[in-house]
Order: C-alpha cells, then sequence, then structure tokens
C-alpha cells in the first residue's frame, strides 16, 4: 500500500478508474476485486487500521457445517429482519457466505478453531444454529489484518486523511470527489469513472453509542446531497450490551458463549421477553427487554443490568473473551472471572443507508456504495448480530466487480469543471473567515442529546415531533454558526463543523422515516403503535433531499421464499 499525497487541484491527466472511499473492511475488499488493470486509489479519512471495521468483536456468520444450510441462515436474517430485507438480497448474501469465509480463511486469517481443525462457531442473537465464525472476540481485527496485508502485497494505493466533503456529478454520472488533503487543508478535485462508498456508519448521531468519532455518516450525507436516496433511514440497532459511561461493546459472543442477563432482583428476566432463544435472542428484542427492566425499576442504579458469565469459567472468559475480560478490568476495574459487568443498551448500527441494488449500485450511473453506508438491503428493520462482517466482505467484493464491468463498458467520465471545485473552495473560505460566537460544538452535543432522548428504542409522535423541531431549529443555529480554528494545516475543527452538517442532515432522515412509519417493526418500536402492518407498511421508506428537508417516497420489499409471520422466539 502506497501513499503519496501528492494530487494536483483538478488535474484531469490523474483522472482513477475507480476510487473507493473509506478503507475500512467493505473498502478494501470492493479495492482487491478490482480488476488490477484498472487504475484504483483507497482515499480514508484516517489511517486505515484505525477504520472501525477493526472493533468489530464477535463473528462472522456463515452456514460452514453439513448439519446447517444458507437457506437457514437466510431464514434467520429475513425473519430477524421483520420481514423488510429485500430476500433475495438476503438469500444472495447467505450463500455467499461460505465463500466469503473460507476465502479469508485461505488469504491467512486467524480464525479460533475446533479440537478437529475446523473453524470455530458459536451461537448469535437470532440464529437457529451456532454459525458464527470467530477469532476469540477481535473477529473484525483479525479479518482486518488480512484484508490491509493483502491490500499491502497487492500494492493498492491509499491516500489516508483524506475527507471527501462532495460528489462531483457531471453529465447524469459520477465524475469523481472532492476532498481535503487533512494535512494540507487543500482542495482537491479527484475525477474517476466510478466512486465506491465505503465510508461506514453515523453513531455520532447519538449520545450512547459503540461507534468511534469518525462515524459521522459523512458518505451517507454526501450521496443524499447529491440526490441519491437513502432507505430505511428509520431502523438504528441499538446493542444490548455496552459499557455504562462509555458504551464499549461487549460483545453478544459472550451471551453466544452462555453469559446470563439479570437485573437487580437477580432475575433472569428474558425468560419473560425471549423464553426459547433467551439472551440470544436478537438485538432489538433484548435492547428493548433490558429497557423495559430498567424503566420498570429492575435496573442497577447506575442505568445497567448485569451480564454474568461467572459460570462460564476462567478458562473460556480468557481464551475466548479476551478482549471484554480487558476491558471490563480496564475500564471497569471489573473481573468478569468473579464480578458481572454491568451493561446497557447503546447505539450501534444503522440498518438503513444509500439505497443500492445487489452489486451496491445506487441511482447515480457509476456510483456504488457497501457496507454499513450502504442499505441492499440485507438486514431490514434489525441486523442480526455476526451479519455486518459478511456484509462488508460480499457486498465489497460486489461493488469492485461491478465498477470493473462499468469501467470495462462505460466511456470515461466527463472532466470535473474549475467551477465544482471553487465553489467548495469559497465556501470553506467563508465559513473559516466567519466571525461568530456560535461554535458547532453545542450544536453536536444538542443533536445528540434529541436523538438519544427522543429517538431511541422506544418512540412514539410526541418526542418525534419534538426531535423534529429541535432539528429544525439546531438547522438554523448551524447555518450561522463557525469554527475557531482559522488555520489550513490538520483543521479537525472545520472538519467536525462539517461532520456536524452531514450528523443533522441525516438526524432527519431518521425522524421523518420514524414519523410516517406508524407501526412497530424490528428496532423501531412505537409506543403508539405497538404492532407491525404488513398491510400498510411492509415496504421501504427512501428519503430524497430537498431544500425543505427529506422527501419520504417508498419501495417494495423483495418477497422471495418466506411469508412473513409473527415474529417469536
Ligand atoms: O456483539 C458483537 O460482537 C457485535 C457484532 C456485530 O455487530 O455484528
Amino acid at each position: 500500500m502506497t501513499s503519496t499525497g501528492k494530487i494536483p487541484k483538478v488535474d484531469q491527466t490523474t483522472s482513477y478508474d475507480v476510487l473507493v472511499v473509506g478503507a475500512g473492511l467493505a473498502g478494501l475488499r470492493a479495492a482487491l476485486a478490482v480488476d488490477p488493470e484498472l487504475s484504483c486509489v483507497v482515499l480514508s479519512k484516517v489511517y486505515p487500521v484505525r477504520s472501525h471495521s477493526v472493533a468489530a468483536q464477535g463473528g462472522i456468520n456463515a452456514a460452514l457445517d453439513p448439519e446447517d444450510r444458507w437457506q437457514d441462515h437466510a431464514y434467520d436474517t429475513i425473519k430477524g429482519s421483520d420481514y423488510l430485507a429485500d430476500q433475495d438480497a438476503a438469500e444472495f448474501l447467505c450463500e455467499d457466505a461460505a465463500r466469503a469465509v473460507y476465502e479469508m480463511e485461505h488469504w491467512g486469517t486467524l480464525f479460533s478453531r475446533r479440537p478437529d481443525g475446523r473453524i470455530a462457531q458459536r451461537s448469535f442473537g437470532g440464529q437457529g444454529y451456532p454459525r458464527a465464525c470467530y477469532a476469540a472476540d477481535k473477529t473484525g481485527r483479525a479479518l482486518y489484518q488480512t484484508l490491509f496485508e493483502r491490500a499491502v502485497a497487492q500494492r493498492i494505493t491509499v491516500f489516508e486523511e483524506f475527507f471527501v466533503v462532495s460528489l462531483v456529478v457531471a453529465e447524469g454520472r459520477v465524475a469523481g470527489v472532492l476532498a481535503i488533503e487533512i494535512a494540507s487543508g487543500r482542495l482537491m478535485a479527484i475525477p474517476a469513472r466510478t466512486v465506491i462508498f465505503a465510508t461506514g456508519g453515523a453513531g455520532m448521531m447519538y449520545a450512547r453509542t459503540t461507534n468511534p468519532y469518525i462515524a459521522t455518516g459523512d458518505g451517507l450525507a454526501i450521496a443524499y446531497r447529491a440526490g441519491v436516496p437513502l432507505k430505511d433511514m428509520e431502523f438504528i440497532q441499538f446493542h444490548p450490551t455496552t459499557l455504562p459511561g462509555m458504551n464499549v461493546l461487549i460483545t453478544e459472543g459472550a451471551r453466544g458463549e452462555g453469559g446470563y442477563l439479570l437485573n437487580a432482583e437477580h432475575d433472569r428476566f428474558m425468560g419473560r421477553y425471549a423464553p426459547k432463544l433467551m439472551e440470544v435472542a436478537p438485538r432489538d428484542i433484548v435492547s428493548r427487554a433490558i429497557e423495559t427492566e430498567l424503566l420498570e425499576g429492575r435496573g442497577f442504579a447506575d442505568g445497567s443490568v448485569h451480564l454474568d458469565l461467572r459460570h462460564l469459567g476462567e478458562d473460556l472468559i480468557r481464551h475466548r473473551l479476551s478482549e471484554i475480560y480487558d476491558f471490563a478490568i480496564t475500564y471497569r476495574g471489573i473481573n468478569p472471572v468473579h464480578e458481572p459487568i454491568p451493561v446497557q443498551p447503546g447505539q450501534h448500527y444503522i440498518m438503513g443507508g444509500i439505497a443500492t441494488g445487489l452489486e451496491g449500485q445506487t441511482t447515480l450511473p457509476g456510483f456504488y456504495a457497501a457496507g454499513e453506508c450502504a442499505a441492499v438491503s440485507v438486514h431490514g428493520a434489525n441486523r442480526l448480530g455476526a451479519n455486518s462482517l459478511l456484509d462488508t466482505l460480499v457486498f465489497g467484493r460486489q461493488a469492485g466487480l461491478a465498477a470493473t464491468r462499468f469501467c470495462r463498458e462505460e466511456p470515461q467520465a466527463p472532466p470535473i469543471s474549475e467551477a465544482s471545485w471553487e465553489e467548495w473552495q469559497d465556501r470553506l473560505a467563508t465559513l473559516r473567515a466567519r466571525r461568530t460566537p456560535m461554535h458547532y460544538g453545542p450544536i453536536r452535543a444538542r443533536l445528540r442529546a434529541t436523538m438519544t432522548d427522543n429517538v431511541g428504542t422506544f418512540r412514539d409522535r410526541k418526542r418525534l415531533q419534538a426531535a423534529r423541531g429541535e432539528l429544525a431549529a439546531l438547522r438554523e443555529v448551524y447555518a450561522h454558526a463557525g469554527v475557531m480554528d482559522r488555520g489550513e494545516v490538520f483543521n479537525y475543527d472545520l472538519l467536525a463543523f462539517l461532520e456536524t452538517g452531514f450528523l443533522l442532515d441525516l438526524a432527519a432522515t431518521v425522524v421523518e422515516g420514524a414519523l410516517v412509519r406508524e407501526e412497530s417493526r424490528g428496532a423501531h418500536w412505537r409506543n403508539d403503535f405497538p404492532a407491525r402492518h404488513d398491510d400498510q407498511f411492509l415496504k421501504h421508506f427512501l428519503c430524497s433531499w430537498s431544500a425543505d428537508g427529506p422527501v419520504v417516497g417508498e419501495a417494495p420489499v423483495a418477497i422471495t421464499h418466506y411469508a412473513p409471520k409473527p415474529r417469536t422466539y
């Protein structure tokens, strides 16, 4: 992997065939799928190994055993999605899963093993078979290490610390991106025949999240502003088990290995919510169960319930759950061999995203998306744990292959005009020069508090309307806000300002989708509409950008073999 950072302002001679934005698992897998004869570059906001994929803990699903079938994995995924997943997409994901996992094994991923040498698999939420392949509780890191090394070996060029601000669209197709080189502050126009976004999630919309500070939804907001619709944005996943205070993830693998959830009355309460699957029910159900225990006064004083692993024994905890063993000791001074770990739900994932087809294609010719920023949609209203790593590998590859085909079939992209560069250059200059007492920092804090308080696990019209009003007010303030750092070099103040704008746009799509969806489905629970209504709402909502806020449209859900049924566990 090489990094030169030498891209001229607008230099049509360095036009790339494929430009991938994001160097996490989806981005690197996409780049590795591109025909090496084509020119391909990866742009990343951070140094690649800081990508959030590295934090994934518990596993990657695939039906590997003869007793398991990919069709059963597909059924579990579709039922887990509360029947909102496009079934052709879920089937594609699950049928391709074994190939994807064995490919990673052959490329060198150090999976945990069974005594007979086969890849170890554990139970995960909502799965009818223990099919989550894992590398202790560092699965994302193990997979990432493999792809990173492969990208180095294939000399894939990565421009690290480039912050993309805009897609360039010309003559009805993508023509490249505008990006700030963070080290210099220079705005670059980077022409490309195809662009693949693999920019991750938007957890920074919420105050309590397992996501890192970089998860600000940049790719989603940029696509949305460029006229590409966002799908199913109302579906936000809250992971049941995060450490109170900092909301570090405590993997579902801990429950997959047999951990119990206990309330302050020492009751293993999941028996009342999901009598068959108990702690390994899907995440939407477990998170709501924990929140209900807390709301009804059966939680602990710090707003937690307990995850009890003591009966699993020291050997299992220290070997298969070594990272959370360390986290509990480091961050809470708790040794899980001897004491339960306090946990509470926290935002973890967005099921919605840039609307794509099976090849990562969007409504904009030449523009593709994969990974968390995309909605294919395989996760529907609720993603099953250990399906997101799989999504990054399967659909990252799909996007890379599709971009290759596009390059072979379509002529060069139209050139990027100086005018599109100048428009953004002027905008950034105005922003740096703006004298205002209003910093964007309090706006971001209020946005996160509003979303946490009003658009969380339990929703209703009143709270959603309050969120809508608050977001409109924050947008007004944001229009006059500014930055303190007026410099060019490593101006993270300016980048955070831009990220806050992205988050404000995305939060509006979450709220509008949640208001329109007057039913409860998967992770979207409406106290005022507590039932699922397939007759009215078995459909996707698509949000399109307008100056007055999101315009909500609809798209059908693809049904193949699995008729929607009541969802019990
Ligand atoms: O709990 C976990 O290990 C998370 C896995 C996932 O989000 O897929």
